[in-house]
């Protein structure tokens, strides 16, 4: 069952030039699947997202998440649709640093009026999957890098989404904290069937998926699958990178 279709996908950035960043996009994710979005700066990426998502309206075409199409809710579906069907991560975390690192998980909770225990059921579960037990109490500033981006995984899996969605979820990272989220962002998928769509510039990142989709000037460009070898993935990834062009320096942006 395919958990999310998009159809003839295309996005114009209108302005005194007007900008086509997305043109005839069209792919779908099953059910379990985890799939990351690779391509150059400024090759669309986050529009692609941000279409998913909902942040953002498409010129043209048809995103589809569980048969639904969430561009045609009004205002409050959207805001409840986004909070119940998806789950997002970002690279600057976007975690409340008035919060605890518990409040933070819970937020889309208490935000759809969930009762006391059973939200704290839910967070010791999903604290403990991600072996942030300890630190629940912490504020934001106490807690690295690494926690950060485990605090903000646990908030978008807590409710369950249909969709998780990553804008390079390790951007920020180092690469031991990077290695950690992303076997923690697998095994979330693999023992609770998650469905994960993930962009990143990052090709070791990009390993851990099943399958990458390349897009290149907002197009299309190629899908590549993993099969059972980690290491041999990579190195394709790393090939297809190099073949698109691109820069080098995207492979690891270095953003100031
Ligand atoms: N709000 C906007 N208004 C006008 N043009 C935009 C807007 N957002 C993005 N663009 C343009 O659309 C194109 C795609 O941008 P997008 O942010 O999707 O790229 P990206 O693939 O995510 O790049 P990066 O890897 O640098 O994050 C770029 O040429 C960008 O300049
Ligand atoms: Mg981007």
């Amino acid at each position: 069952m395919a958990i999310l279709t998009v159809k003839q996908l295309a996005k114009i950035y209108e302005g005194r030039v007007a900008h086509k960043a997305l043109d005839n996009i069209n792919f779908s994710i099953e059910k379990g699947e985890f799939v990351g979005i690779m391509g150059p700066s400024g090759s669309g990426k986050t529009t692609l997202l941000n279409l998913i998502s909902t942040i953002d309206q498409p010129s043209s075409g048809e995103v589809l998440i569980n048969e639904q199409n969430p561009h045609q809710l009004n205002r409050k579906q959207t805001a409840l649709f986004r909070r119940r069907e998806l789950g997002f991560v970002f690279q600057h975390f976007n975690l409340l640093d008035t919060l605890t690192v518990e409040e933070n998980i819970v937020l889309p909770l208490t935000l759809d009026g969930k009762r006391v225990n059973e939200m704290e059921r839910k967070l010791q579960k999903v604290a403990q999957k991600l072996g942030i037990d300890s630190i629940l109490k912490k504020r934001t500033y106490e807690i690295s890098g690494g926690q950060m981006q485990r605090t903000a995984i646990a908030r978008a899996i807590i409710h369950q989404p249909s969709l998780i969605l990553a804008d390079e979820p390790t951007g920020n990272l180092d690469s031991k904290s990077a290695k950690d989220v992303m076997e923690t962002i697998s095994t979330i998928n693999r023992e609770d069937g998650a469905t994960a769509l993930m962009v990143t510039h990052d090709a070791v990142a990009a390993s851990y998926c099943h399958r990458v989709i390349f897009i290149k000037d907002g197009q299309l460009y190629n899908e590549i699958y993993r099969g059972d070898n980690r290491q041999a993935f990579f190195q394709k990834i790393i090939d297809m990178l190099a073949l698109l062009g691109g820069n080098s320096h995207d492979l690891s942006t270095v953003r100031l």
